[in-house]
Formats: C-alpha cells, structure tokens, sequence
C-alpha cells in the first residue's frame, strides 16, 4: 500500500485530501507543519509528499528543501500545492526540487491523476535502485574472490567521492563516482580465477583476458538503465594520462575525469592492501608510486588534490606523518 504524507497547516484543507484519497487505498499520514512533515518522513518514508507552501513557521519551499537535500530521499516525489500561480514561485519551486504542482482550489480528478502517476513512478524508481544493490552485491563478491575485502571497494568508494568533492563536481556525478568506485571491477565476475589470482606476472594471453574484465563491466552496466551515469567509469578505468591506458588510449583531459577519480583511489588502496598474489606497500610506498605515476599514469593535478585534500599530505612531505581523511585500503596501480 502506498504511503502519503499530506502536510498543511489548515485542518480543513487536510480534510479535504483524506476524502478525496479515501478511495485509492493510499495510506494517508498528516502532519500540520513543516517540523510534523519532516519527522514523519524520518520516521517512516513516504512514497509521495504533499505539500502546502504557505505555512507558518517554515514554509513548503524550505520543507521541500530540506527533503531533497537528504540523498535517501533523491527519489521521494514531491507535490507542492499552491495558491501561487507566479511563474517565479513554480521557478522556485523546481530550483529546490519540487516534482509537480497542485493548485487550490484542489480538483480531485487532478489530484488522482498525480498521485496514481507519481507512485508508479516511484515504484519504477525503486526497482531502479534494487538493480543498483544488485550491482553493488555482485561487485562485492568480484572483490571477495580476487583476495580482497567487501570494505576495499567501500574504501575506493569513499575516497573517489571525496577527491570528486575537492574536485569540484555537482552532487549528481559524486554519486555516479560513489557507485562508480563500488563497481568499476564487476567485469571481474567473468574473469577466471586462474588468471585472477595468479601469483606473479601474467602472460600475455592472460592480461588480454584479465583486460577483458573493462568490456565484460561494459556490458553488464549497459544493460540497467540506472547504471548507464558509471558507464564511462567502468569502460575508462584502466586509461592513462599518457593514452597508454586500455581499452581505447585516451590520453590526458580525454580521459573521463570521474574515471581517472576512480583509478587513482583504486591504485592507492590497491598498492596497501595485500592480494594473493602481492604483499601490501607501506603509505609512504603507495603515495611516492602515485607520485612517480603523476602526469604518466595519473591527471597530475587529480594526484595533486587526492594527496593534499583527501590524505590531507602535510605540506613538507614527511610521508610518516600522513593523516587520512579516508581510510586507506586496497587493489591495483593500474596494473590488472
Ligand atoms: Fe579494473
């Protein structure tokens, strides 16, 4: 049963939506302001939010607000219902992430219309992000089988977003880094163990099957329309500064910067980490490989930000005095 958070500070006015909902088999929460609204999402979310705007205290505007700008709520429809018809107020509106309007006087026929429409929509959504867990689970079990830990994509993950931050990027791309840095590797899935965790150097024939694990992420991807934003950063991974990367040697500002992102997170987690088929290199080891790597391997300047803002690297270079903002971790320098 689909749950819907009706909020106006007017009891007639709530009143009126409980009637006119009383048919659709929704469940119908009601709060009369914008504190009552924002509990009542924490407390159990809804599937669709209606909303007064002129309220007292905090308006609809800043509810709606501080309903967006929790990422667990990205996908939480929301429907202002307004008296305001200026095109600045619907401007607004959009700016802060409203998904639809209804204006008062409220039509019910209008009002079924949205809410049947926006439910299934969100529902749509959902099974989207249920496709997104999958990856996640499956990119978790890639990790497991190559000697890793769940916590290393976890660790990339989280050091990705935060170098995307000091980059710069919209809170869209962070979360396409965040998911990104989770399943770069879920190509892995059809690489055989045999080569996955050989000890030693792999032959030739080896590295093109291990290189077929960018490809094989390619097409699992492809196929969830909700992963198509980590598309680049599966298929690029493996690209260098110079374009001696794989699989299509692009070279410097050609390379997708969230790909590179990821690449040089993984590279440092995966030098300190140990793998069956090497042992872990010390903090100080990892950062002078990132260095000695900068401008070759790596976008010098993304190197330059990760070790400064996200390892937090003192200024005068004492290696056995680095601080982490990120839990450091483990995988490859780019070279599997
Ligand atoms: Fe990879």
């Amino acid at each position: 049963m689909a749950r819907v958070l009706a909020v106006d500070d007017q009891p007639l006015n709530l009143e009126l939506l409980a009637a006119y909902l009383s048919g659709t088999g929704c469940d119908l929460v009601l709060a009369n302001n914008g504190f009552e609204a924002l509990d009542a999402i924490a407390a159990g979310r809804p599937d669709l939010v209606l909303l007064d705007v002129v309220m007292p205290g905090m308006d609809g505007f800043e509810v709606c607000r501080r309903i967006k700008s929790d990422p667990a709520n990205r996908l939480l429809p929301v429907v202002l219902v307004t008296s305001l018809n200026r095109v600045e107020d619907r401007v607004r509106a959009l700016q802060l992430g409203a998904d639809d309007f209804l204006s008062k006087p409220i039509d019910r026929n209008e009002l079924m219309a949205r809410v049947v429409t926006l439910i299934k929509t969100k529902e749509v959504y959902d099974k989207l992000d249920d496709a997104e867990h999958v990856m996640a689970a499956f990119a978790k079990i890639v990790e497991a089988k190559d000697g890793g830990t769940e916590a290393h994509v976890e660790r990339v993950a989280r050091g990705a977003r935060a170098l995307g931050e000091a980059a710069g990027l919209t809170e869209i791309a962070l979360d396409a880094i965040y998911f990104g840095g989770i399943v770069h590797d879920i190509g892995k899935i059809g690489v055989a163990d045999s080569v996955l965790l050989k000890p030693g150097p792999l032959s030739g024939r080896e590295v093109e099957l291990m290189r077929r694990h960018v490809s094989i992420g390619v097409e699992i991807a492809s196929q969830l329309r909700s992963a198509c934003s980590v598309v680049p950063i599966i298929k690029h991974h493996h690209e260098r500064f110079d374009g001696n990367g794989y699989p299509d040697g692009l070279a410097g500002g050609h390379v997708p910067q969230a790909a590179m992102i990821v690449s040089i997170c993984d590279a440092y987690d995966a030098m300190t980490s140990d793998r069956p088929y090497r042992h872990a290199m010390s903090s100080a080891d990892a950062i002078a490989e990132l260095r000695r790597g900068s401008g070759t391997q790596w976008d010098p300047d993304l190197v330059g930000l990760f070790l400064s803002r996200v390892m937090q690297e003192p200024a005068d270079a004492d290696l056995s005095r680095i601080s982490l903002a990120v839990p450091a971790g483990s995988h490859n320098p780019g070279g599997r």
